[in-house]
Parts: structure tokens; sequence; C-alpha cells
């Protein structure tokens, strides 16, 4: 693997051994130095988990950290991003981590480059967020490893989410049982890659071992005058009398940021069934798999 580009690119046997290398690190605390290498943060969205998730996934594996200022970068002064990935690889950065409002975008730098550089996706438009599918991967697998057996529903504005996306290929390449899709039909995906969609919520959570809430993307909706947020709560929100209709043991995941008393609330976000602080910790032990086997196989 040269780049971390998509989870179409990967292999089950690939995600098997992110898996593993993942729980390794989080087990043991153990981590190798890798301190010839450099990563770059390229974030042209805004974003602080992911940035933070990179930064100090890279720093438990001794490698330096640049973090790109790109409000005050040259790309402001008219700069393509290829010339700046360029500029900084000739400087001795060997690791891109990118995220940026256009789909394919790091695809497109990747392909310039030398094989000792390596880009990786942090979310590029509505296309892929492959780190936080594999992370949600490893967080649901270290409470319920039989996938085969689970129904997994996914609640939200599927259309414009890279993280259902992404889920949706990793689900199908790791044999999740049943993927539910749970939308408004103005948030229904034109394309999906795996599961069936519904408009009602009870037949996504009924007898779910797992429900992932997706956040209702407030930038997006100025846009959209027919979008009405007490219409969303009273049938999508995940309510503690929603997820009844679940397995008691359910999980409750969500990528964050979570806007509370909208997509989730506050006593289900915060009780014993969630596990979105887990997803954020396993975050960080994910992505040293993940940087590490960039640098490690080619
Ligand atoms: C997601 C993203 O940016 O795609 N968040 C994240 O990476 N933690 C989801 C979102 O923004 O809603």
């Amino acid at each position: 693997m040269n780049h971390f580009l998509s989870i179409a690119e990967l292999s089950p046997q690939q995600v098997g051994h992110l898996l593993q290398r993942a729980f390794f690190f989080k087990q043991s605390l153990q981590f190798p130095s890798y301190p010839q290498h450099t990563l770059a943060n390229l974030f042209y969205e805004n974003s602080t988990r992911t940035r933070i998730s990179f930064e100090l996934a890279a720093k438990h594996l001794a490698m330096q950290v640049v973090n790109l200022d790109l409000s005050t970068s040259s790309e402001t002064k008219g700069e393509v991003i290829e010339d700046t990935v360029q500029t900084l690889a000739a400087m001795g950065v060997t690791l891109f981590v990118i995220r940026h409002a256009q789909d394919g975008l790091p695809q497109l730098v990747a392909q310039g480059l030398n094989e000792a550089v390596h880009v990786i996706n942090a979310g590029d438009g509505q296309h892929a967020h492959p780190s936080q599918a594999l992370l949600d991967l490893m967080t649901i697998v270290e409470k319920k490893p039989n996938l085969a057996t689970l129904k997994i529903a996914i609640v939200g504005d599927i259309r414009h989410s890279r993280v259902a996306n992404s889920l949706q290929f990793l689900f199908k390449l790791m044999h999740v049982g049943e993927l539910v899709l749970v939308s408004p039909k103005q948030w229904q995906p034109e394309t999906v890659h795996f599961g069936h969609v519904t408009a009602e919520l009870s037949e996504g959570l009924q007898g779910a071992d797992v429900i992932i809430g997706l956040r209702v993307q407030k930038e997006r909706l100025a846009e959209s005058e027919q979008f009405d947020l007490a219409h969303y709560r009273g049938r999508y929100a995940l309510t503690q009398d929603a997820v009844r209709m679940a397995k008691p043991d359910a999980i409750i995941m969500h990528p964050g940021p979570i806007n509370r008393g909208i997509e989730i609330d506050s006593e289900l976000a915060d009780g014993p069934q969630s596990v979105i602080l887990t997803q954020a910790r396993n975050g960080v032990f994910m992505r040293m798999a993940i940087l590490e086997s960039l640098i490690t196989t080619s």
C-alpha cells in the first residue's frame, strides 16, 4: 500500500492486518520509532479531531509533524496544492495527510509523486473518509467481533456523508450481516454500495447491534430550504426511547462532532451504550497502523 486513499483499494487481508496492528498498539502501548519520517497535515477544511488524531499517531511513532496553517499558506497566494506538496516533499516530508472539499483530490495529488512519498486521505468532499471507517470498524470489532451476525444501522444524511460512503465499502468487504441506511428522502444516497435504504427509523433500529448517527451538517442546510429541523428530530433523532427498539446491548456510535439535542440526545451520547469516546481513542491507534503500513510496505 503506497497511498491510503479509499476503502475500495483495500483487501480484507490488509484490513485484518491494520486491525491487528491497531489492537496491538492499544493493548501493549509499545510503539515502534520511525524518526526518519515527517508527516505534514494539510487540512483545507476545518477539522480538530481528525487532524489531532493523525498528529498524535505520528508523534507516538516518533515522527516529526508539521501542521500547515492553510489560511495563511501559499494557496491563498495562488499556489496549487500539487506545488505545495512537491515543495514540502523536497524538504523531506514523506507523509501527507490531506483533507479537502474536492472529491478525489488526494488521489490526484498522489499521482504525481514518487514512491517514497505517501498520501493519506483524511476526508475528500463527499467521497471518502477511509481512516474514520477503519477506526469505526475497530470499535465495532472490539465490542462485537462476529461481524457476520451483526445488524448495523447508519442514521442521517447518508447522501452527503463521506463517512457513510466509506463504511458501506468496508462493511461489504468485511461481510457484515446486515446494513440499513436510514435517511429522510432528500438525504437518501443516489448510489448504494452496500445495505438497503429506508426512511423509517424503526426499520433500522429494530434488533440492531450497532447504531451509527451522522452529524446534521448545518453548514449545508442553508442551501436546502425544505429542511425542517423539528421534523428531522421528531422522526430521526437518536433518543433513549428510539434506541429501545435495538438490542439491549446495542452500541451507539458517531464520528463527531455531535450536535447534542439534534441528531443525538445527550443522555444517549453520554450513556453506557455510547462508544463515541472509544472511537476517538481507537482513532489514534488505527492511524498509527495506517502510517506504519505505508512506510513499511510498498
Ligand atoms: C466527519 C467528517 O469530517 O467527515 N467527521 C470527522 O472526521 N470526525 C463527519 C462530519 O463532519 O460530520
